[in-house]
């Protein structure tokens, strides 16, 4: 990626990496690669999209971006500034927030709705009189279509949809620019999957919102993002135009992704290639050498084995990390 910054990202990454020591036996640890030199930038007022089967690092990106966990190295900026200071950190916590995919586990369930939205704003010394804390909780509840009489209720009260409009209402309390959406959808029925996203695209509309949206699912993405990342093991292997990534993916991750998806038009179910993998996702402690995919991809090769294909751009705002782009589209 180019190291000249442009002037319309308000993420960037550069070679993230979080690794994690995690214990293999007696006084044996090992570090567990979660995150493995990722870059990538999210434009102002844009959605990217994270997609990936589940352990392939997607809430650790989210998590680390949000200095949730400190980095084992590279570097986040925001807005122009590198997020690594306590009082960097300190400033980034009030415009950067995540939803969380679990709105069960994630709300006190003995708390009232109005103080659960409230307390990032008694965190943040956000308010001066108690009229202008309620007032702000029930502007935030009318933003995510909540009824002001369920102020006073509790979150164990609500059903799953209606908690995570809770959570969204409690993430946008600070007013943030920026939010990581960590599969907020994944824990819904199918039936108020797309009330919840609709609702993330009206907020951003009117509130001028940058997500970082993360579903393990491309359908789930497709219609709210701008673009579209794809994650394998830690790794990034393929950045595109959202359309891009549903009509001509070039990794074969990415075209594996989209065989399962269902299409509607059989004509273009035939046109689009199908990849069918082998065996199951390596455990990232045992993450294989060279390319991470190779031990399922169809199209490996000697050469994947030794050495990790770059994150090139192949055109313009397309990016893919593979040996052998040419093969698998031929
Ligand atoms: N705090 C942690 N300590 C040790 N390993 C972790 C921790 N968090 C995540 N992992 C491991 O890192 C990998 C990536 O996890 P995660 O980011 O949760 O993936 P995803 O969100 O894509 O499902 C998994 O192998 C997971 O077990
Ligand atoms: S580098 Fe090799 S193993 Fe990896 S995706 Fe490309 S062809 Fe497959
Ligand atoms: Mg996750």
């Amino acid at each position: 990626m180019s190291d000249v910054r442009n002037e319309n990202n308000l993420v960037d990454i550069k070679n993230l990496k979080q690794y994690f020591n995690v214990n293999v036996g007696f006084f044996k640890s090992k570090p567990l690669k979660a995150v493995d030199d990722v870059s990538f930038s999210i434009k102002r007022g844009e959605t990217l999209g994270l997609v990936g089967e589940s352990g392939c690092g997607k809430t650790t990106v989210g998590r680390t971006i949000l200095n949730l966990y400190k980095p084992t190295s590279g570097e986040i900026w925001y807005d122009g500034k590198l997020i690594k200071s306590p009082e960097s950190i300190k400033e980034f916590r009030k415009k950067a927030t995540m939803v969380f995919q679990d709105p069960y586990s994630s709300l006190n369930p003995r708390m009232t709705v109005s103080d659960i939205i409230a307390e990032p704003l008694d965190i943040h010394n956000m308010y001066k009189t108690k009229e202008e804390r309620r007032d702000r909780v029930l502007q935030l509840m009318e933003y995510v279509g909540l009824n002001s009489e369920h102020a006073s209720r509790y979150a164990h009260e609500f059903s799953g949809g209606q908690r995570q409009r809770i959570g969204i209402a409690r993430s946008l309390a600070v007013n943030p620019e920026f939010i990581v959406c960590d599969e907020p959808v994944s824990a819904l029925d199918v039936s108020i999957q797309a009330q919840v996203i609709n609702m993330f695209d009206e907020l951003q509309e009117k509130l001028g919102l940058t997500y970082l949206f993360i579903a393990h699912d491309l359908l789930v993405v497709r219609h709210i993002s701008d673009r579209i990342a794809v994650m394998y093991l830690g790794k990034m292997v393929e950045l595109a135009d959202a359309e891009t990534i549903y009509n001509r993916p070039l990794h074969p991750y990415s075209i594996s992704l989209l065989s399962a998806v269902p299409v509607p038009d059989p004509k273009i179910a035939r046109a689009n290639k199908r990849v069918v993998l082998k065996g199951d996702i390596p455990s990232p402690l045992n993450a294989p050498s060279g390319c991470p995919f190779r031990t399922r991809c169809p199209y490996a090769k000697e050469d994947c084995a030794l050495s990790m294909p770059q994150f090139k751009e192949v055109e313009k705002g397309h990016f893919v990390a593979c040996h052998h782009i040419e093969d698998v589209n031929a």
